[in-house]
């Protein structure tokens, strides 16, 4: 047996993160035949078409201006006031669901989601979310001993598949009394579907139906990380109200992330912000998740959270800012509708794309064919049931050009 000193339950294969190797890889391919003969698709962040960093000005200008203290001191445990402030104005922009609303600062999207899942379900328990998803989510159970259970997202011909959701959802909520379900939308990752209102109001009729009998007790996790790249901003934040004055035992908890909407991925801010028609309820939210951030970090970056209380308290520099934004969405859009066009020409079969960062391709042996496109030099991330494509990091060329190169090497194994 090899040596080992780490606890029982802390012990993991000894393996790097998949999507960090290739993304390795990509980088000395680069190096050595140029980068502009690599398409590299790994990367969820926003890359220009030189394949830099993106980091917006208007974010970055209100950083530098900060003075010292405002960035050196301890920030309070569940975040600046000012802060909490900002996270319901910048996420809900005027669709505040009725209700008792409260705000627990976290460092980025994946705290709010550790926060969430701790406080929010049972040793043991297991949390419902789609088939295809962001692989964090299994990850950050299994640690605190909860797994993951799928719905099948798309059905036979494409679309939300509401009946698999609710079969799946029942089965849980049957068995365990409970029920913790993850819904990352808009912008999913990894494939960029986003529920339509139709389809949250099919859900949430279901979970009302439910939530009848009262011994039942209902959590929605809404990720909305990818929010600030959605096509419309307005249109897409309505389907926050869906969430007020609903039934006291469904709480739902939006997981907000200043990652990729504010070009701020290692400054590691965001929220866990908590929705109940009942006042004890939100209060208890509150405090169990504070409690959990003393045990755990203490309190977040306070830099990051004047950037944002700043940005959203001024007219002026907030403006700024989503005219900065909207540039980068424009570009990601042209880039993800490149590679739309581009499979629908040679016939990928994709799945169906409405906004954010990633495309998925269904296919058979996903590392496979991962590792023969390194070969093309494209390099993507595979997933269980399909591969990813990064449109966020590639230039719009380079988004026209990869269906086919994709297409072809995926046949070729095929044969
Ligand atoms: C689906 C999803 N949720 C949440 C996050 C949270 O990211 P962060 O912890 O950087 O805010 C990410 C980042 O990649 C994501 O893809």
């Amino acid at each position: 047996m090899k040596s080992s000193m780490v606890a029982k339950h802390a012990r993991w294969p000894k393996e790097n993160d998949i999507i960090f190797n290739l993304s390795e890889r990509a980088q000395v391919a680069e190096k050595t035949i140029g980068k502009k003969n690599v398409i590299n698709a790994t990367i969820g962040a926003l890359m220009d078409d030189e394949g830099q960093l993106i980091s917006m000005k208007s974010v970055y200008d209100q950083l530098k201006s900060l003075q010292n203290n405002e960035i050196a001191a301890y920030a309070s445990i569940a975040g600046q006031d000012d802060y909490k402030e900002a996270v319901k104005k910048v996420c809900f922009q005027g669709n505040d669901p009725k209700g008792y609303i409260r705000v627990v600062a976290s460092p980025g999207g994946s705290g709010a989601i550790k926060l969430a899942m701790w406080n929010y379900t049972n040793f043991g328990d297991v949390i419902l979310t789609s088939d295809w998803y962001w692989s964090p989510y299994g990850i950050i159970g299994e640690e605190a001993g909860r797994s993951v259970a799928n719905f099948k997202l798309f059905n036979e011909e494409g679309k939300f598949n509401i009946e698999s959701f609710k079969e799946k959802f029942k089965e849980i909520i049957d068995k365990q009394g409970s029920i913790f379900t993850i819904i990352n939308s808009p912008g999913h990752n990894p494939t960029g579907y986003s529920l339509s209102d139709d389809e949250w109001d099919e859900m949430l009729n279901y979970a009302k139906e439910i939530a009848k009998d009262k011994s039942k007790k209902i959590i929605f996790f809404v990720d909305v990380a990818y929010i600030d790249f959605v096509k419309d901003d307005i249109a897409s934040r309505k389907f926050f109200k869906k969430f007020g004055e609903l039934p006291e035992n469904i709480l739902t908890i939006v997981g907000f992330s200043m990652s990729k909407g504010y070009t701020a991925y290692g400054m590691r801010m965001g929220a866990a912000i908590g929705i109940s028609s009942n006042e004890d309820i939100a209060d208890e939210f509150y405090y169990s998740l504070m409690h959990s951030c003393r045990a755990n970090w203490s309190n977040c970056n306070r830099g990051a959270m004047e950037v944002l209380s700043h940005l959203a308290e001024n007219k002026e520099k907030f403006k700024d800012y989503v005219e900065e934004k909207n540039k980068y969405k424009n570009m990601l859009e042209s880039r993800a509708k490149s590679f739309v066009k581009g499979a629908k020409e040679v016939n990928l079969d994709i799945l169906p794309y409405r906004d954010g960062f990633f495309i998925s391709i269904p296919c058979e042996n996903p590392k496979e064919v991962c590792e023969e496109l390194t070969k093309e030099n494209l390099y993507l991330v595979p997933l269980k049931m399909g591969l990813r494509f990064a449109v966020c990091a590639v230039s719009k060329e380079k988004c026209m050009k990869a269906p086919k190169i994709i297409k072809d090497v995926i046949e070729n194994l095929s044969q």
